[in-house]
């Protein structure tokens, strides 16, 4: 495996570049803060057994190609895996792995972060108050919505959905959910989860928290005609993929008051950010943190490189993908 060689398309933290460190040969790609430009993808992956990739690194055939057949495994360093083309690296006997369940619990905080920060208009009065103007305490100002004996809907009910709704019962609330299939049903007696359809959902929530895969049935789920069927006290927050919401018609609805506010850890075309949404109070919106803890980004990066290094060795890894 020492000889093996490896494309890394971008530095983890030192845990695990120190996992990495010996085991075998690394390209490291060290750009400016920007993905890896693609032409340069391209002309790294030739001759390597083994990829690192981010989220920001589509794999598909063309890439597979430029690879050459020498390639063993691909693994990301995310539990989303919408960029890569998983029937095509199975075709070429390429395996894929991600970094489930170490995140879960980081990106569940991150979550209720921005639906706190939407209900209770949290980023808005930070920004507010840097402003510098004047204020007073005044019984009609900046009010929010009570979480508590409202309805959360959980969209995609996995393991991160199934630790926001964990704690949703913290908070008091109900909690429905809409998934591909029901919860097993000692899963849904814990959480007190309601199942229902995906439009008796948006209509009964408060709070919608989106935390279903993209797939083509799931680009643009929330678009102009949901959000006209929201309640206009109600917010959505995504910590799952950006394109799963349409940015624009999502800044329409807030704008025009359909809907009372949005939190966006991810955005449709990362790392821009939708201008329209960018003026908006009613919206919180932070970088692509869900992950980002000192404790997670660690954890991702240890399953990684663990995922990597068996792949090479011809051993099956922990977060296999491939069926
Ligand atoms: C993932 O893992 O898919 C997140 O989006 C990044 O941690």
């Amino acid at each position: 495996m020492a000889d093996s060689e490896i494309l890394l398309t971008r530095r983890l933290v030192d845990e695990a570049m120190a996992a990495l460190d010996g085991t075998c040969e690394v390209d490291l790609y060290e750009g400016p803060p920007t993905a890896i430009p693609r032409s340069e993808l391209l002309r790294r992956v030739k001759g390597k057994d083994g990829l690192l990739t981010l989220l920001t690194e589509k794999v598909d055939a063309e890439l597979l190609d430029a690879a050459g057949p020498q390639l063993k495994v691909v693994a990301n360093y995310a539990v989303g895996v919408d960029n890569i083309d998983i029937p095509e690296c199975t075709r070429r006997g390429i395996l894929v792995t991600n970094t489930p369940d170490v995140l879960t619990e980081a990106t569940a905080d991150l979550a209720w972060a921005l639906i706190l920060s939407c209900v209770r208009r949290v980023a808005e009065g930070d920004r507010f108050l840097r402003s510098r103007e004047e204020w007073i305490w005044d019984p009609r100002m900046m009010l929010g919505q009570e979480l508590y004996g409202r309805t959360i809907g959980i969209v995609g009910c996995g393991r991160i959905g199934q630790a926001t709704a964990r704690r949703a019962l913290g908070f008091g609330m109900r909690v429905i959910y809409h998934n591909s299939r029901p919860l097993p049903e000692d899963v849904a007696g814990e959480l007190k989860a309601e199942l229902r359809t995906f439009d008796q959902l948006v209509a009964e929530s408060d709070v919608i928290s989106v935390h279903c895969p993209l797939t083509p049935a799931t680009r643009h789920l929330f678009n102009a005609d949901v959000f006209a069927r929201m309640k206009s006290s109600a917010v959505l927050v995504n910590t799952a993929r950006g394109p799963v919401v349409d940015e624009k018609a999502l800044a329409d609805a807030v704008r025009a008051g359909e809907i009372f506010g949005a939190g966006l850890d991810v955005f449709e075309r990362e790392p821009i950010v939708e201008e329209a949404l960018l003026d908006l109070d009613a919206v919180t919106i932070v970088p692509h943190l869900g992950s980002a803890t000192v404790q997670t980004r660690a954890a991702m990066g240890l399953l990684a490189v663990e995922n990597l290094l068996d792949g090479l060795a011809g051993t099956r890894p922990r977060a296999l993908l491939n069926p």
